[in-house]
Order: structure tokens, then sequence, then C-alpha cells
């Protein structure tokens, strides 16, 4: 059975299994022993005990939700808003079936790999099934639960990384499988199954996407030179690794500043950048017809020309704007594969971000990739609605103070205000430096920082 090493995955989860990337320096190094930790030792675990965590059982089933995981992976970009599961059915030591979701509306992980071991017409009695999320018991949705149908198989047990954290499921799957007789171990791998589906996570309790904002910068903090230049920063392994940040997210969105300089199209377009080696992504299994995010353009004025790129048959495009009496271009660009939006200002005069975001969200939009200017990442990181933040670093020098910075507006008045991050990674990719990180919450603005400022 395969096995997934933790550190070859990167947050975003695109490279899974590709080896592309090398990290160079992660704040917390890798160490098995924290992940046999969290896999052992989980509060949740419905049949925790000494004996269970010690065994040879225990092993064997931390390797196949590893492989369940690899496998849930498969459907990243393309099972959204839906999480993506994986799932593995193992029968005296060997694995007979297995299955990923691939899409909405299709089967689920668990019913593929039943199907499979029923085409091979093996009994699952005494067998194991392996998923990531704990199976689906609710009926107001496109396809049939999957409890019933695990219960029909006669597996003996069913082992899950974690609860489904949708309310119309969250543990009610496990009480029906343990009401039929079937045991059930939860928590393993508990960590990186959420991280696996934090978009899915977030979406389904909080009813608002996951946002990851991402700027291409010089050493010197621009992301363009003063006339608003801005092609290219950053180098081709650098830009290609976007397209598979885009290709992994339900939306993209930009400030109407950014459509006006660069004129982006804003859709996939692995392997067609120049300088990248095709080879590299082409023999990987991550190449395959991915789908074009929604492209979602912040535009008070509605300055948007009908001609733009972000606008066309490649990809639905949602405008958020501020403008009244201009029926004539509404309709022009509504018929364009359009769907414009009016938004009220609030009373700092700019569209809150919350309202666009409860508002992709109600549009079964489970993740955002920001891509800026200046002005809108700014936006967004006053108004709280950014989780996670990608700077690709390149070593050029650009100057000039009034070429633009990945954050614009107005700034902090004290250094102790300033927004921090956590779990802070850092890649080389090509000849740039990608530094990520969540966006520390609640009171961690400022917190630590005399630790990094010069005495
Ligand atoms: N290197 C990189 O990673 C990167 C990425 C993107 C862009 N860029 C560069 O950045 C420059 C553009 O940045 P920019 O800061 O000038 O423009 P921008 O951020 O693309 O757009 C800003 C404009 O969008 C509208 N907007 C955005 N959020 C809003 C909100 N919450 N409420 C109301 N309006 C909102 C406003 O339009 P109104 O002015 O109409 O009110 C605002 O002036 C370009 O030179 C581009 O090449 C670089």
């Amino acid at each position: 059975m395969p096995t997934v090493n933790p550190e070859s995955q990167s947050r975003i989860g695109f490279l899974y299994e590709s080896g592309w990337e090398k990290r160079v320096f992660t704040d917390k190094p890798y160490n098995p022993k924290n992940y046999i930790f969290r896999g052992f030792f989980m509060p949740v675990y419905e049949t925790m005990n000494k004996n269970y965590a010690a065994s040879a059982q225990a092993q064997e089933d931390k390797k196949c939700i590893r492989r369940v995981l690899k496998l849930a992976s498969k459907g990243r970009g393309s099972v959204h808003p839906n999480p993506m599961v994986g799932c593995v059915i193992v029968k005296n030591g060997r694995a007979i079936a297995e299955g990923y979701h691939q899409y909405p509306g299709g089967p689920h992980a668990e019913i593929v790999a039943l199907r499979k071991a029923k085409d091979k017409n093996i009994s699952l009695k005494n067998a194991t099934m392996y998923v990531n999320l704990e199976p689906c018991c609710h009926h107001k949705k496109k396809t049939p639960p999957c409890v019933p149908e695990i219960i029909k198989s006669r597996v003996k047990r069913v082992v899950m990384a974690m609860r489904d954290p949708n309310p119309q499921v969250r543990g009610k799957g496990i009480k029906e499988l343990q009401a039929a007789g079937i045991e059930c171990i939860i928590g393993m791998h508990e960590q990186e199954a959420k991280e696996l589906n934090k978009f899915y996570v977030k979406w389904i309790t909080k009813g608002i996407p996951y946002v990851l904002m991402k700027w291409a910068m010089s050493l010197d903090g621009k992301i363009a030179a003063r006339t608003g230049d801005a092609k290219w920063i950053s180098c081709p392994e650098a830009r290609e690794y976007v397209h598979k940040m885009r290709a992994g997210v339900d939306a993209v969105l930009v400030g109407i500043g950014t459509v006006l300089k660069d004129n982006p199209k804003l859709t996939v377009r692995l392997g067609e950048i120049e300088g990248t080696v095709p080879d590299l992504w082409r023999t990987n299994r991550i190449f395959r017809q991915y789908k074009n995010p929604i492209r979602v353009i912040i535009d008070p004025g509605l300055k948007i020309s009908p001609e733009a790129k972000v606008i066309g048959p490649e990809a639905k495009t949602i405008i958020f704007h501020h403008r009244l009496n201009i029926k004539a271009k509404l309709e022009l660009l509504n018929n364009n594969n359009c769907k414009t939006v009016y938004l009220q200002k609030n009373k700092n005069g700019t569209m809150d971000f919350k309202q666009i975001m409860r508002f992709l969200g109600g549009q079964n939009i489970s993740s955002v990739l920001i891509e800026g200017g200046g002005n809108t990442n700014a936006r967004a990181l006053n108004s709280g609605v950014v989780d996670e933040v990608f700077a690709f670093i390149s070593p050029k020098i650009i100057g000039g103070e009034n070429a633009i910075t990945p954050v614009e507006g107005n700034g902090i008045s004290k250094i102790g205000q300033a927004t921090r991050l956590k779990d802070i990674k850092i890649e080389k990719i090509g000849c740039d430096f990608l530094l990520s990180g969540k966006l520390q919450r609640g009171n961690s603005k400022g917190a630590g920082i005399n630790q990094c400022s010069q005495e």
C-alpha cells in the first residue's frame, strides 16, 4: 500500500502526489512522532483504548487511512462544494476495492468501492471500510445516503478520519452504523483530513468560502512598477503554480484596477506558460482537464469593458457593482456569461467583503482565491475574510514610491497591530520563494512581535 509523506503535501494539496515541490524550510519540521501522536490519541476516538493504539491493527488502519486521503485528493477541483472523499475496503489484510468521489452528483467514494467489490463477487462479511469522512445518512441531496448501503454490505468495521461537520450528518451516520452493530473508529489522521477538506469544512459550517490570497512581489515589496506594469514579476514556475491554485478553487477574485491594467483572463492554463517544463506536470497524475474557476470582479463604477478578457465563454463571471441606471451595459454583460450583482457600499464607502463572501457562499462557492491588486487585498484583509496568504517573492528590485505594494490602504499605525501569520511555510519555486501561512485570529494581532523586532 503506497504511503504519503506528510512533508510532500503542499498546503493547498495540488501537488499531493507529484513530488514536484521542494520545501526548504518549515516552522514545524516534519517529525513522524507528531503524526503518530495525532493519529493514535485523538480525543474523539470512539473505541479509543490503549490496547488498540498499540496494536498491529492500529498500524494497518493508519496506513489505509493514508491511502484513503491520497485517493480523496484526486477529487480536488472537481468535487467542490462537496468534500473530497476516498474509500478503501480491506478483507483479510488485502485491499479488495477502492474509490473516490469524482464530481458533485456522482457516486460517493463508499458506493464506488462497494460496487467494485460487488463486481468482483467478494463477500464483505468481516471486511473493514476506510473513509476520510463520516459516511452520509441524509436524504435531501442529489445522491442517496451511503450508510444504508454500508450496513447492507455487512462490513464489520468502519474506520474514518473525521466526523462530517455538515449539521445534517454530524455524528448521525456513526450512530446508525453503530446501531447496526458495525464497529466505528473515528479520528485517525484527523488533522490531515480536516486540512484536506478545509474549504468544505468552512463552507458547510459557516456558509462562506475559504479564502486564499496570493500575490507576487519583488524583493522590495512591489507588485507592479510605478507604471502599473506587472508582467512578469514571478518566474514561469511560480506562475504555473498559480494556475494549479486556480484549478483547485471555485472562484478567483480581483479588483477592477487589475482588470483595467492587466486585462487578465483568470483561467487555468496549465502547461501553457513559456519556460515551464511540460514533462514536469504531464508525467504526473495532476495532468487532467481542470475546470476554470468562476471569475469575480469588484467594480463599483462598472468600468469594465464588455471586451475585457475576464468576460467570455471560458468561465462565468460575477461582477459586484454599485451603479444604477445603466440598463444597457448590464444587459450586455448579463448576456455574455456574466452575472452582475448590485451591492450597497458601507459607511466607509466600500463594498463589504463579508457580504460578498456570503453571497458567493450562497452560490455554492466554497473557496475563493483573491489575486489582488493592492487595494483589493487591503480591503479583504481589513474585513477579516482571508484565511491564508501565499506571497511569491522574486529576487528582483523594482523601487519607486509610486510602485504599488501587495497591501495598500492606510495600513496600521503601530507594529503591534500587525496581522500575523501562523503555520508558516517557505518553498523555493523556480527562482522565486513562496512564503505562505494562515492568518492568526482572535487576540493574535501583534502577539510576540517583540521577539522579531530589532533591539
Ligand atoms: N504582482 C501581483 O501579484 C499583482 C496581482 C494583481 C494586480 N497587480 C497589479 O496591481 C495593480 C492594480 O492594483 P490596484 O490596487 O490599483 O487595483 P485593484 O486592487 O485591482 O482594484 C482596486 C479597485 O477595485 C475596486 N474595489 C476592490 N475592492 C473593493 C471594495 N471592497 N469595495 C469597493 N471597491 C472595491 C475599487 O474600484 P473603484 O476605484 O472603481 O472604486 C478599487 O479602486 C496593477 O498594476 C496590477 O498589475 C499585481
